[in-house]
């Protein structure tokens, strides 16, 4: 398995942020809900995988996480200048924050009302109790996943401002 260097991304980084990232579009489409009370198409076919496609990103961000610790020294440098590249990594470091929070308020939101946690059929938890204080957590699912959104839309449009207008090969060190 190809690790990272310090010119490009290996096949496990770039497997799973590319993995990670349709899987974690795919979960926005949970905005749909909102037209139609879910009375859409898309609401009614990818929509209800939610659940277990946001309980496996929890399993590929830990999975991730060791990965990217694993090859922390000898990964790509950010691009010159510093102080933009001290931008650019500590976003990525939010990105890893958010990443890691939206599964965790997502299973919070669940279990702490009382709903259980079923994956890909799997019952991880039966429905129970509500349990205030993990619903309480549970409620910051909705705003976390509106600031993720965001920052996927400035770290895309920055790629692509990398690829098209700098033309560094910062892209392509992650494709
Ligand atoms: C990376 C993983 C995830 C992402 C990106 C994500 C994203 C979203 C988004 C964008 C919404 C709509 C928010 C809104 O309407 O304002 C939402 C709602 C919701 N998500 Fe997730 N989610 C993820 C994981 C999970 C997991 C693991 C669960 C449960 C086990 C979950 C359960 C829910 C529920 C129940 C709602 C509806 C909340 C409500 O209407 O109050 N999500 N999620
Ligand atoms: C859900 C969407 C996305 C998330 C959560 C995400 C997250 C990340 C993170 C955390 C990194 C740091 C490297 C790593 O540890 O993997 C990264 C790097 C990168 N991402 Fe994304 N990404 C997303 C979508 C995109 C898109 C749509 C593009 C292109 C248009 C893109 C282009 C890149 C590039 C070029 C790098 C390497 C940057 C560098 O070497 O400094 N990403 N991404």
């Amino acid at each position: 398995m190809s690790k990272d260097t310090k010119e490009r991304y290996g096949t496990v980084s770039r497997v799973l942020h590319w993995a990670m990232a349709v899987l974690i579009l795919w979960q926005a489409l949970k905005l749909f809900d909102r037209i139609d009370d879910g009375e859409h198409w898309v609401g009614q076919t990818l929509v209800p995988w939610h659940i277990s496609i946001g309980t496996l990103l929890l399993l590929l961000v830990l999975l991730r996480m060791v990965w990217t610790a694993r090859n922390f020294s000898s990964r790509p440098d950010a691009p010159p200048p510093p102080l933009l590249g001290f931008v650019a990594k500590a976003g990525h470091v939010l990105l890893y924050a958010a990443m890691l929070l939206m599964p965790l308020t997502g299973i919070s939101l669940m279990i702490g009302n009382g709903y259980g946690l079923t994956a890909f059929g799997i019952e991880f938890a039966a429905r129970g109790e509500e349990i205030p204080w993990l619903a309480t957590i549970g409620t910051l699912h909705p705003p976390i996943a509106w600031l993720l959104l965001l920052m996927i839309v400035g770290h895309g449009g920055m790629a692509l401002v990398h690829h098209f207008v700098k033309k560094d090969g910062v892209l392509r060190r992650m494709l």
